[in-house]
Parts: C-alpha cells; sequence; structure tokens
C-alpha cells in the first residue's frame, strides 16, 4: 500500500531529527562557549596555584579544593588518611548497574619542588602567555589530569550522560616520594577492594608529536651497591688486586653492559623504555685527609652505587648472575647488595605488564575512545620510570598510562614546565569520550547478551 506523501514527509523530518539525536549523543559534545572555556581554565590555575610541593605539599588545602569541585558536581566523595596528614581524596559517580565492576581514574595531587629563580614564570603563578601556555609545577605532571577527569564529568553530567559502571576519581599524596603512604596503601585497602575495580588509568607522558602515548608497564627500579676490598698499598707501586683495580675493573664490564643497551636505543631497535639502564649513581672510595684524601696511599675499600632500572619483560636471572659473576664477582674478593630490588611480576606471579593488545578490552575500548575523539596513537610503551600505577599493576589489575598531551615538550620535572591550554581542552574531549566507552562497557556474555548479537 502506497503511503500518502504527506506521512512520507513527516516520516522523513522524525527521522532526520533522531539522526540529529544520535549524532548529539555520539560525538563529545559540543564545544564549550568562551565563557565557558574561561571558566574552565580559571579551575585548572586554581588547582595550580596550591603549593604541593614536596617535601611539604598542602594537602588540607588541595583536599578542600577537590571536595569544592566534587560538590559542584554532587560526587560522593570520602577522605581517607591511611596515613595520618596524608589524604587519599575518592570520588564517585554512581553507576546505574552496581553490579558492574568499577572504573578508578587515578592522579597524584603532590608536585616535584622548583628553582624558583630558573622559571620565566614564578611555578606557583599558572601564568598564562602570549601564546596560551599555562606556567605551573603541576601542569604537566599531573594536575592537568586530576582536573581533566573532573571537567569531562561535569561535561558528561550537563548533556546527561548516566554511566552503567560507577566511576571513581582517586587523588593520591606522596607519588613524588615514592607512593607509600599514598596509592600504595590504597592499593592494598579494604577502600579498595570494595571499589570493585575492573581497570585504572593513571599518568602517563607528553609526546612531542601529533601521537598520544599509552604506557602499559614500567621499568623497575633496582638499587645495586658493589664493594671492593683488596690490599692497601703504596701509591707509587703497580700491583694487582687493589680495592681500586678490583672496582674498576666492574666499572668497566658495567659500563660495557650499559653500552650495549644504549646502542640498541641509538639504532632505533629499542624504546627507551624497553631495555635495562645503568647509571652510576655514586663512588665512594679514599682515605680522607683534613684537606681532601691522601694521594699517596691506595684505599682497602672501594664502592660504587647504581641505579638500574629493568622492563618487565627483561630476564632477570641472566642479569643477577652477571652482577654476581661479572660485576661483583667473590673471586675479586668483591660483594653486593641491594637498597631497593622491586619485584618484575605481580602478587600472582605474572610479569608485571598491562596487556596492549586485543586480548585486553580495556586497552582496544582506549584506542577507540582516543581516536572517536580526534587523537592519533603512537606504539604502546613501557615508562622509563615509574608511576603509581604499579601498585594497582602489583594487584593483578590492568593499568594504563596515559596523560593527555601532544605536540607538547616533555618537562616534568623541568624549570618552565607548561601546557598549552587549547591542548589541556582537547584533552578535556578525550577522557569525555574514554569515561563514555568505559562505565558503558558490557563484559560480552553479560546480561544473556553476547557482543554479536548486540
Ligand atoms: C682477595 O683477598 C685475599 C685476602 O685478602 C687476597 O689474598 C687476594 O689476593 C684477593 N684477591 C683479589 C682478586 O683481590
Ligand atoms: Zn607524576
Amino acid at each position: 500500500m502506497e503511503k500518502p506523501c504527506n506521512s512520507n514527509r513527516q516520516f522523513l523530518l522524525l527521522h532526520l531529527l533522531f539522526l540529529s539525536l544520535l549524532v548529539g549523543l555520539t560525538n563529545s559534545t559540543a564545544a564549550p562557549s568562551q565563557d565557558e572555556q574561561s571558566k574552565i581554565i580559571s579551575r585548572f590555575q586554581e588547582y595550580l596555584q596550591i603549593n604541593t610541593a614536596q617535601p611539604s605539599p598542602d594537602y588540607q588545602k588541595s583536599t578542600h579544593f577537590i571536595l569544592s569541585q566534587a560538590n559542584s558536581l554532587s560526587l560522593e566523595s570520602q577522605v581517607v588518611e591511611f596515613v595520618k596528614g596524608k589524604p587519599v581524596v575518592l570520588l564517585k559517580w554512581p553507576g546505574s548497574d552496581p553490579s558492574l565492576p568499577s572504573i578508578l581514574l587515578n592522579s597524584h595531587t603532590d608536585v616535584v619542588p622548583s628553582e624558583y629563580s630558573k622559571w620565566v614564570h614564578p611555578p606557583l603563578g599558572a601564568h598564562i602567555d602570549e601564546q596560551g601556555n599555562i606556567f605551573a609545577r603541576g601542569s604537566q605532571d599531573m594536575k592537568c589530569v586530576g582536573m581533566q577527569y573532573l571537567e569531562a564529568i561535569r561535561r558528561l553530567k550537563s548533556s546527561g550522560f548516566q554511566p552503567k559502571r560507577s566511576l571513581y576519581l582517586s587523588f593520591v599524596p606522596d607519588e613524588e616520594i615514592g607512593g607509600h603512604d599514598g596509592a600504595e596503601k590504597l592499593a592494598y585497602s579494604d577502600v579498595l577492594k570494595n571499589m570493585n575495580v575492573d581497570i585504572v588509568l593513571d599518568e602517563g607522558l607528553p609526546s612531542p608529536n601529533e601521537n598520544y602515548r599509552l604506557f602499559y608497564a614500567e621499568r623497575t627500579p633496582w638499587w645495586l651497591v658493589i664493594k671492593a676490598t683488596g690490599a692497601p698499598g703504596h701509591g707509587a707501586k703497580l700491583y694487582d688486586n687493589s680495592a681500586m683495580e678490583n672496582l674498576f675493573k666492574s666499572i668497566e664490564s658495567i659500563r660495557r653492559f650499559r653500552a650495549s643497551q644504549f646502542d640498541l636505543v641509538k639504532a632505533g631497535l629499542k624504546a627507551e623504555g624497553e631495555v635495562i639502564s645503568v647509571n652510576v649513581a655514586f663512588l665512594k672510595a679514599g682515605t680522607p685527609s683534613p684537606t681532601g684524601f691522601v694521594m699517596n696511599l691506595q684505599p682497602s675499600e672501594a664502592e660504587a652505587g647504581f641505579d638500574i632500572r629493568i622492563p618487565p619483560t627483561a630476564n632477570t636471572e641472566s642479569l643477577e648472575k652477571r652482577i654476581a659473576e661479572e660485576w661483583a664477582p667473590a673471586s675479586r674478593n668483591m660483594t653486593f647488595e641491594f637498597k631497593q630490588k622491586v619485584t618484575t611480576h605481580d602478587d600472582l606471579g605474572r610479569p608485571l605488564l598491562t596487556a596492549s593488545d586485543n586480548s585486553n578490552p580495556w586497552w582496544t575500548l582506549l584506542e577507540e575512545a582516543i581516536k572517536k575523539a580526534n587523537g592519533k596513537i603512537g606504539k604502546p610503551e613501557i615508562f622509563p620510570a615509574s608511576t603509581d600505577a604499579r601498585y594497582f599493576r602489583q594487584l593483578g589489575l590492568p593499568a594504563i598510562g596515559f596523560s593527555p598531551m601532544v605536540n607538547t615538550p616533555i618537562l616534568l620535572h623541568d624549570h618552565n614546565e607548561f601546557l598549552n591550554q587549547a591542548e589541556y581542552l582537547r584533552g578535556i574531549n578525550v577522557y569525555e569520550s574514554i569515561i563514555k566507552a568505559y562505565t558503558s562497557f558490557i563484559p560480552p556474555g553479560r546480561d544473556g547478551v553476547s557482543r554479536d548479537e548486540l
């Protein structure tokens, strides 16, 4: 039967209306107005201006600020002090299906100290220059990320979005001094257990090019001290087996190993995070005198310390063998000890890494969400240093390191740390897309509906 022309047109109009609604729902919400943008930036500046620099961060002030943000967003909040004076601020946006595990977005509230005199604009000023660069300690590491989470929630809430999974934000203290009183305590707490977390996002690094960087693991530190002993003697005499000679033989061997690893990076065969790095932290030897050192004496003891960073993919057994047999062999009267030796395996004995392929739906979802927000993505990377993400991976949870900053010089812990405001705003769009995807994700098989059927 032929429909009358009129109703056909109505149908078309309805259809168009429906389509435009759909477009509005799937794309990120419309660009914020000028007024809204400047409010977003001033909230960021306000957070940056709170002095949370180690060694005496003002956590009272940062906690107060975060809670006021949570309040304005009607998020549930909780402050937990696993250690007195070290507040972990937890915010929750409850999901519509409490039976689904939750999402955790982590950020640390502390920053490293600054040498004020070396900065063009003061590190606590959050000054914005003519190019739109916001100068402040923490603008990259990582107050940007903490605020972007909140701003993304603000936008999603005002667009009427409702998450299926609960979304948690954790603002943790002391990452810059090891995270032992912050993220580590949280990770091993009942509080976290009760949150029933499925995936954690934490910090990454800026990218000097146009590709966002995603980190699936990090290198673990081994701090090694080797000690040599040997017969002391006159500084004019050539003889074997002095402590210094014994130590230098080791140092030569360590330096050859260092060069072999560095060559792989220089040749472009491996990324910085994929090799074992070894750097001398200290050398300690000599017999002190009132004016310095005794110059005509070969000492009987000598020591050196090394900061070694190991990717979870490395063969640690062969490294341990190398240390015992080549770097500190007993046959050369040497001993060694570790000042710190972090495991490269999680609590379940698996390599400390998060799958970075489609065996891990969170990885795929993250990549898709970033692309949906018009972002490009580089190769998965191993973070060269340490972050709080390791504590969550240690538990066996997947954790991905990501800070949405492209076309940005890497200035973490450097003088004149800055982030461009356009880049900051773009990062909010990216998180909006990620939060949507993550909190809506229902694993295949749930609700009796398989992914294929959907
Ligand atoms: C190790 O120490 C012993 C005893 O002090 C000494 O006789 C020997 O020559 C030393 N060997 C080396 C390689 O330094
Ligand atoms: Zn950081």
